[in-house]
């Protein structure tokens, strides 16, 4: 494989830059040639690629977003698309693609390989819900975000003696809630992967951590509940604590990848190339107990990712 093309694809997450800037290298380190798709699948279908040479990955590494552009692509989606896509590779020599994305990207690149064009992808997603893998990029960045935005409005909360209901992006997936939920020390969490009880997760817990003398509140809600404004005023009607909600939005998506996902990423990135190398394709690159390890594409998007209830059970007992 000598000539191989890299796409950022589905919501940008920050470790996207350094995946990319991991595969050219590791691309051109291997006497490859490499080209960039602008615009995720898109890119392919309206042939918008450009040449990467060493230096035009040059200071990205810390930069959030993706530099290559990144879109949702209905028209993938259709068998036309789809053969827009692959006459562009064919034209151009693509004998390879690297997509880095979550799972809606996966499936994009299961469907070009079964059309004769060997992908490799890459999770990246602020939403860690890729079931092969433990952590995908993005996620550490998202969260420490969070638990930044969320430092702050406690101390507004805690100054008037309120309740803040929090949205956190993930509309299916309630990691990225769960895990700044417990670095805030949240009094509740609520994703969408666990039924809650108004009575009984909310307003009791207020309650009784009211009663020995905690006077301010945080609730984690996840996008997929949703809602938090109509949560708010049920919250004030039923404890008497002032609420606010908040939702904290697409700026959860920006900013400096941590040092977490700019190490997996590159360490992604590399893994990637070599497994185009072995002539591997339809694979998923996914870390296991701090190991790089993959799977076939089609079998990862059929696994379930267990959510970690024994995580959200000690969550559960701490915020008393
Ligand atoms: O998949 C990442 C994510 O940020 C989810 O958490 C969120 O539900 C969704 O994307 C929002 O998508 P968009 O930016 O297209 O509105």
């Amino acid at each position: 494989m000598r000539k191989i093309a890299v796409i950022t694809s589905g919501g940008d997450a920050p470790g996207m830059n350094a995946a990319v800037r991991s595969v050219v290298r590791t691309a051109i380190h291997e006497d490859m040639e490499v080209y960039g798709v602008v615009r995720g699948y898109n890119g392919l279908i309206n042939d918008e690629l450009v040449p990467m040479e060493l230096r035009s990955v040059s200071d990205i590494i810390h930069r959030g977003g993706t530099t290559l552009f990144t879109a949702r692509s209905p028209e993938f989606r259709t068998e036309e698309g789809m053969q827009k896509a692959v006459a562009t590779c064919k034209r151009r020599g693509i004998e390879g693609v690297v997509v880095i994305g979550g799972d809606g990207s996966f499936r994009g690149a299961r469907d070009l390989t079964a059309r004769g064009i060997p992908c490799v992808t890459i999770p990246a997603t602020i939403d860690n819900d890729i079931s092969c893998c433990e952590a995908t990029i993005g996620y550490d960045t998202a969260a420490n975000t969070v638990i930044d935005m969320v430092d702050k409005l406690r101390d507004t909360s805690q100054s008037h003696d309120r309740c803040s209901v929090v949205e956190v992006m993930g509309r299916h997936a309630g990691w990225l809630t769960m895990s700044a939920g417990i670095a805030v020390g949240a009094t509740s969490i609520l994703v969408p992967e666990v039924p809650y009880d108004f009575q009984k997760d909310i307003v009791d817990k207020m309650k009784m951590s009211s009663a020995t003398g905690k006077h301010h509140f945080i609730i984690m809600v996840a996008e997929g509940i949703g809602h938090v404004d109509e949560l708010a005023k049920r919250i004030e009607e039923a404890t008497g604590v002032e609420t606010r909600a908040t939702i904290l939005g697409h700026v959860q998506r920006g900013g400096n990848p941590t040092a977490r996902d700019r190490i997996l990423a590159s360490r992604m990135g590399n893994y990637a190339v070599h497994l185009l190398l072995q002539g591997k394709s339809n694979r998923v690159v996914a870390i296991k107990k701090d190991q790089l390890v993959d799977y076939d594409i089609t079998e990862a998007l059929d696994m379930k990712k267990p959510f970690d209830m024994d995580m959200y059970r000690m969550a559960n007992e701490i915020s008393i």
